[in-house]
């Protein structure tokens, strides 16, 4: 099979440029696997990864045009495109500075107690089973950033500063169910941009966590904000 590598290194391309490989397919090939035979048979590539079981997030990037993870997903016996993750600036082929982005979320992470918790029964109680599992779902997010990397209004509007994107609403959202979080979510998903996404669902596609229902967060953040008269009017 054909694969077509989008390479690029800053330090001395001046464009990206495309370079197919010959690549031998066998069945349940992962694209992983197929980057990992031509770095070894062909020529260096940069590309990232760890954990090979979707966990990490560290391998996600374009595979024939959508955003994919590179140890999950199976390389087609055909002509493939593999392209670093959208949105990102590139680093060197396949890795990408990502950090804008996790540094957003893992300021957003960061539990917000007020004040200190020294009801010993409040930290034994067991937390409703609804809101466990709506957290659970949420904790399956492995920051990949495939959900940016499919976003329209990230990439098409090119309206980043509005609007966070739905990792960092995921984000949010994961505090907001937090029971033991005491800081006001909604608005700060409001600030974020939480009327900038357009609901088309493409993030909950291209998330390789099928527990987390973007569009349900979005629809109780709303919810929550037009409750509290927090929508801003022209959304
Ligand atoms: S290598 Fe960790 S998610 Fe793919």
């Amino acid at each position: 099979m054909q694969v077509t590598i989008k390479k690029y290194d800053p330090t001395k391309d001046a464009e990206p440029y495309n370079k197919t490989y010959e690549v031998p397919w066998k069945k349940h090939m992962t694209v992983l696997e197929a980057i990992t035979y031509i770095h070894e048979n062909h020529e260096p590539v940069g590309f990232d990864y760890s954990c090979r079981g979707r966990v990490c997030g560290r391998c996600s990037m374009m595979v024939n045009g959508e955003p994919a993870m590179a140890c999950f997903t199976h390389i087609m016996n055909r002509a493939n495109l593999l392209e670093p993750l959208r949105g990102f600036p590139v680093i060197r082929d396949f890795i990408v500075d990502k950090s804008k982005t996790h540094d957003a979320m893992g300021r957003i992470l960061n539990r917000i107690i007020e004040k200190p918790i020294t009801d010993r029964e409040k930290i034994l109680a067991p937390i409703d089973p609804a809101l466990a599992k709506k957290i659970g779902a949420i904790e399956w997010c492995c920051r990949c950033l495939s959900c940016v990397a499919a976003c329209p209004v990230i990439n098409e509007k090119k309206d980043q500063e509005k609007f966070i994107g739905p990792a960092g609403i995921v984000s949010t959202a994961l505090r907001y169910y937090d029971p033991y979080d005491e800081g006001d979510r909604v608005t700060e998903a409001v600030q974020n941009g939480l009327f900038e996404c357009i609901m088309c669902g493409k993030c909950n596609k291209a998330c390789p966590a099928d527990e987390i229902d973007h569009l349900k967060i979005y629809a109780e953040l709303r919810k929550a904000a037009t409750d509290r008269g927090l929508k801003p009017k022209k959304a």
